[in-house]
């Protein structure tokens, strides 16, 4: 059974606290969408109140902790440790009326990162790990999937869009998965892709340009349920660096493989 500790216990009444509002303001975005405006303005306050209260109730609790938000950015704190917060993940489904969005949370100590949470309001699915500690859903412990053939794997991603780089290293990377996996989805946010590897829903995702607070809750999520994180290169920068590959344990190298020798040569920004 289950037994969150204080950090888990902290970063879950923070969450279930400023998802109460949001749910309500999810409900009215619907109505906003054949408004004149649109539901814009009103989403962005919707980010603002969920990150404040998020921070207030995060402070409370650690007021020497420092925070990395996705509106507020880096805040300084008193000791070596700090929360990494994203409001809300899936901002663009959230905007759109799409159920599916996430509050993420995660603690890091001296530059590791030590716990994570990832709230899914609407189904009431909260994941969550510590370090050395297993990952959960609810109550229930959580394993990254066995499935060790590349044709049976099911892989999630984020299209790049607008203007941000490397869409055509996305394009050829997106060609080979979809020519040897069982599938490719992109549901539009990070934080619940990582849980769903996490979850064995997924066998892998990967994404190229995310942010801390997009990927850090679920890093240690993939870890405890005994996936595999890294960045597509190999390395440990998936953080700070510019891409992020959670697999299960069987997989990863074949889908390492798939990915990078697709982009073989050519920088995962390359734009010809
Ligand atoms: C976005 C989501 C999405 C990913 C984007 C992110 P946000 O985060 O995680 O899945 O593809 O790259 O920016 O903006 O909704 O917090």
């Amino acid at each position: 059974m289950a037994r969150p500790g204080p950090l888990i216990n902290v970063m879950e009444r923070a969450a279930r606290k400023a998802a109460r509002p949001l749910m309500r303001d999810f409900g009215e975005v619907e109505q906003l969408q054949v408004s004149v405006k649109g539901p814009g303005d009103f989403v962005s306050e919707a980010d603002r109140r969920t990150e404040s209260i998020l921070r207030e109730e995060l402070h409370k609790a650690r007021p020497e902790f420092g925070f990395l938000m996705e509106e507020a950015g880096a805040v300084a704190g008193s000791g070596g440790s700090r929360w990494i917060v994203d409001p809300i993940d899936g901002t663009t489904n959230f905007l759109h009326g799409i159920p599916h969005f996430a509050i993420s949370i995660a603690a890091e100590s001296d530059g590791e990162l030590v716990a994570g949470l990832i709230f899914e309001p609407l189904r009431n699915e909260l994941f969550w790990a510590e370090r050395g500690q297993g990952a959960y859903m609810n109550r229930y412990r959580l394993r990254a999937s066995e499935r060790g053939r590349l044709a049976d794997a099911l892989l999630a991603t984020g299209i790049p869009f607008g203007a941000r780089a490397g869409k055509k290293a996305f394009a050829t990377m997106l060609g080979a998965a979809m020519e040897r996996t069982a599938g490719v989805r992109r549901f539009g946010a990070a934080s619940l892709d990582l849980a769903y590897v996490a979850a064995g829903r997924f066998d892998g995702f990967w994404e190229v340009g995310l942010s801390p607070w997009d990927v850090a809750a679920g890093i240690v999520i993939v870890r405890e349920a005994g996936g595999m994180v890294s960045d597509l290169g190999g390395g440990s920068d998936m953080l700070h660096g510019d891409s992020i590959l959670a697999t299960n344990p069987r997989l990863y190298n074949d889908i390492r493989k798939l990915l990078t020798e697709a982009v073989r040569g050519r920088s995962l920004e390359f734009t010809d």
